[in-house]
C-alpha cells in the first residue's frame, strides 16, 4: 500500500493529487489564462509560485491528510518536458515539500503520466493518441519503452489551436473556445492543407492557410473553427488507425487537453467502430486529460512500488527535464 502525493507544474496548470492504491483521493489545480494573449512563461512561473500553498492545502483537505502528512509515502513531481521556469517552481515546491515531510522524491515524465492514467478506464496494452499543448504523439508499448510510432513535425495539436486562437483575438486556452465555434457552424466546411505522412503529420502550413483566410474576411470564424476541428482530427484519426494496424493493438487510448474534444472523441470512436479487427475505445474523463497533479501522483505510485525514489543527496541532486521525450524513458514497471 502506498500513498503519494504529486505535482504537476508543467504549462499552465499547477496541480496536485493524492493517490491511494490507485484510487484518487485528491485532484486540485488552477489554471493560468489569459484574455487575449498566448502564455507568458514568466507569468506562467509566477501563478504557480502564488498558488502552490493553497493548491496543496486543499489537496490535503481533500484528501483527508490535514495533520496527518506523515502518512504520504513520497512527493511525485513532473520532471518533464514542459517550459523551464514552471517546470523550476515544481521541482522547488517537491523539494521543499519533500524535506518537510521527510519522505523521498519520485520524478515522473509528464507525458508518460497523461498515457499512464489511462489504466484507469481498463484499458491495458492500447494505441495511445496523445494531443496536448506541446505534443502530439501516438505512442505503444514495445519490448521495454513506450515507443512514439508518429508525431507532430512542427506543431503540438492544442498549440496550433491556441496559435489560431490567440490570432482570431480570443485568448488562450484556445480549444474549448475554438470547439464552441466550430458547434455553431453549419457545418460550411473549408478545405484546408491536409498533411499526413505515415503516422507522423504537420501543421504549419494549415496554421498559415487559416491565418490566411482568416485576414481575408471572406470566411465566418466559426466554419474555420468547424473546418480546423474537421481537418486536424481526421488527420488524427488516420494516423492512430494506421498505428493500430501496425502494432495489431486492439484499444486506442486518448491522452492529453485536446482529448477533451467532444468531436475528436467522436471520430476516434467510429474509427474503432468501422475497423474490421473491432478496436476497444478508452477516454478518461476530462479532469484527467487535461494537466493535472492526480496522474503524477499515480505514476509515481506505480514506479514507488518499482523502488524508484530518491532521498538525500539524490534527491537533492534531482533536476528538471524540460525537454526529455517519452521513449528516452526506460520503463521498468511494465
Ligand atoms: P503538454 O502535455 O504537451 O505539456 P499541456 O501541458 O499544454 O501540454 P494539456 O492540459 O494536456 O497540456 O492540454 C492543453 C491543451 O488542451 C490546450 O492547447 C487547450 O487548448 C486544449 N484543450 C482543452 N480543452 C479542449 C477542448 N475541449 N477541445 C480542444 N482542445 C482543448
Ligand atoms: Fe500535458
Amino acid at each position: 500500500m502506498a500513498i503519494i502525493l504529486g505535482i504537476e507544474s508543467t504549462a499552465h496548470t499547477f496541480g496536485v493529487g493524492v493517490v491511494k492504491d490507485g484510487k484518487i483521493l485528491a485532484n486540485v489545480k488552477k489554471s493560468y489564462t489569459t484574455e487575449s494573449g498566448g502564455i507568458v512563461p514568466l507569468d506562467a512561473a509566477k501563478h504557480h509560485r502564488e498558488n502552490k500553498y493553497d493548491i496543496y492545502a486543499q489537496a490535503l483537505d481533500k484528501a483527508g491528510f490535514v495533520g496527518k502528512e506523515e502518512k504520504i509515502d513520497a512527493i511525485a513531481f513532473s520532471q518533464g518536458p514542459g517550459i523551464p521556469p514552471c517546470l523550476l517552481e515544481g521541482l522547488r515546491f517537491a523539494k521543499e515539500i519533500a524535506e518537510k515531510l521527510k519522505k523521498p522524491l519520485i520524478p515522473v515524465n509528464h507525458c508518460i503520466a497523461h498515457l499512464e492514467i489511462g489504466k484507469i478506464t481498463g484499458s491495458k496494452d492500447p494505441v495511445m493518441l496523445y494531443t496536448s499543448g506541446a505534443n502530439t504523439q501516438i505512442i505503444a508499448y514495445a519490448s521495454g519503452k513506450y515507443r512514439i510510432f508518429g508525431e507532430t513535425l512542427d506543431l503540438g495539436v492544442g498549440n496550433f489551436i491556441d496559435t489560431f486562437a490567440r490570432h482570431a483575438g480570443i485568448g488562450f486556452p484556445g480549444g474549448p473556445a475554438i470547439a464552441k465555434l466550430a458547434e455553431e457552424s453549419e457545418k460550411i466546411y473549408i478545405e484546408l492543407p491536409y498533411t499526413v505522412k505515415g503516422m507522423d503529420i504537420a501543421l504549419s502550413g494549415m496554421l498559415t492557410n487559416l491565418q490566411q483566410k482568416l485576414e481575408s474576411g471572406k470566411y465566418l470564424l466559426k466554419d474555420l473553427a468547424y473546418s480546423l476541428q474537421e481537418t486536424v482530427f481526421a488527420m488524427l484519426v488516420e494516423a492512430s488507425e494506421r498505428a493500430l494496424a501496425h502494432t495489431g493493438k486492439k484499444e486506442l487510448l486518448l491522452g492529453g487537453g485536446v482529448a477533451c474534444n467532444q468531436r475528436l472523441q467522436e471520430m476516434c470512436k467510429i474509427m474503432c467502430k468501422e475497423r474490421k479487427e473491432k478496436v476497444k475505445f478508452f477516454v478518461p474523463p476530462n479532469e484527467l486529460l487535461v494537466d493535472n497533479g492526480a496522474m503524477i501522483a499515480f505514476l509515481g505510485e506505480i514506479m514507488f512500488k518499482e523502488g524508484i525514489k530518491f532521498s538525500g543527496k539524490k534527491a537533492e541532486a534531482l533536476d528538471i527535464k524540460s525537454k526529455e521525450r517519452s521513449d528516452g524513458v526506460e520503463v521498468s514497471w511494465k
